[in-house]
């Protein structure tokens, strides 16, 4: 069992804790939760991140509105929590995994058809943990995939963080390095700090140094002069939405990451559970950009490091497009281009099975 735990669902009384990953490296704190309005501030304020962890923690923040709900009948706790799912769809706009698990919810839980108050909130606690646990199961399978492309000595650059706190457990292009590492693979990591919330630097360092592995923190900008002038393997980076023409929505930054790969022949791969692939999205073009506070530039913990007015722009993804992306490791194994072809025939496939 590791020592931390991004996201915990706890019985007595019925709350989520979650890690707060506002305070690492510099302090382990949890903050637990019984109420969705906070569940929902704690997704902006970015205590929980990453795509599949955002979307986790939104499936339990239902099953917290229920469990805290005062309704009297199931008519009216349906319309507690519908009300819960409207508020948390608000939260962050890219990631697709938060509206694909709120999705998931309904579903699974009309599955169950539970008639009765407790059941229907047993059924959302359910669901939400089946959730999480398929999560783990996918990051798995996708770096299992991944064996296949990292060879026995292996150095990476990784951009912002996709471990095992922005999932439940292993992370997407992290458990790639992960997995690497655990099979024997001598692996060796470049880790963009990714201005602006550090997210390289304050956590995938973090949690590297944890797994024991090798690794380097460098200013994002360092790119280019590390692919010039050092072994680099691949570039791996993870995913907030993949729309089916290949094009991927990620941290900012990603999209620069890729032009220098590419000027330099080096391999780029997206990890992407398939919960990131929006079906509904033809390309990259229609993506929504979540823009955030100028603060997050312009301050570095609370010091002012621009002049005071300065204007700032901070969009916190980019999208990359799919000409750039070498190939998208999913649990189901690395699709390759043509995305708009491999994509649909990977889901046509799915159906069939379904
Ligand atoms: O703003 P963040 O920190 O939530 O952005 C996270 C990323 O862009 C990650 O790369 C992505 O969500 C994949 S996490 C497995």
């Amino acid at each position: 069992m590791r020592a931390y735990r991004s996201i915990e669902w706890l019985d007595e009384p019925k709350a989520l804790r979650l890690l707060d990953q506002t305070k690492i490296p510099g302090e382990i704190a949890y903050i637990t939760y019984d109420d969705v309005a906070a569940i929902a501030g704690a997704i902006v304020d970015m205590v929980v991140r990453g795509a599949p962890a955002i979307g986790v923690t939104a499936a339990y923040g239902l099953a917290i509105a229920a469990w805290h709900s005062s309704a009297e009948t199931l008519a009216e706790m349906k319309g507690h929590v519908a009300k819960a799912d409207a508020l948390l769809r608000t939260s962050r706009p890219t990631a697709v995994n938060l509206f694909w698990a709120l999705d998931q919810m309904q579903q699974r839980v009309a599955q169950a058809k539970p008639t009765t108050i407790d059941a229907y909130r047993e059924a959302l606690v359910q669901a939400a943990h089946a959730l999480a646990r398929e999560d783990v199961e996918i990051n798995k399978a996708i770096g299992q995939a991944a064996l296949a492309i990292v060879p026995a000595e292996a150095t990476f650059i990784h951009h912002c963080n996709t471990g095992g706190i922005a999932t439940v457990d292993y992370g997407t292009a992290l458990g790639i390095i992960r997995i690497a590492h655990e099979a024997g693979r001598k692996v060796h990591v470049y880790v963009d700090e990714t201005r602006p919330r550090l997210q390289g630097s304050r956590l995938t360092s973090w949690e590297l140094q944890q797994l024991g592995i090798s690794h380097q923190i460098i200013v994002d900008g360092a790119s280019g002069f590390v692919m010039k002038n050092k072994k680099v393997d691949m570039c791996v980076v993870g995913c907030d939405r993949v729309a089916l023409n290949g094009d991927v929505a990620n941290k900012i930054g990603t999209y620069n990451l890729a032009l220098v790969a590419k000027a330099h022949d080096v391999p780029f791969y997206v990890a992407a559970p398939l919960s990131t692939i929006d079906r509904a999205m033809a390309s990259g073009d229609l993506i929504e950009i979540e823009e955030r506070h100028g603060d997050e530039i312009t301050k570095i913990d609370g010091t002012s490091v621009a002049p005071a007015g300065a204007e700032v722009l901070n969009p916190a993804f980019d999208v990359t497009p799919g000409h750039l992306v070498t190939g998208i490791i999913t649990e189901k194994g690395i699709i390759y281009p043509p995305y708009t072809e491999n994509l649909s025939k990977l889901f046509n496939t799915l159906a069939q099975e379904e």
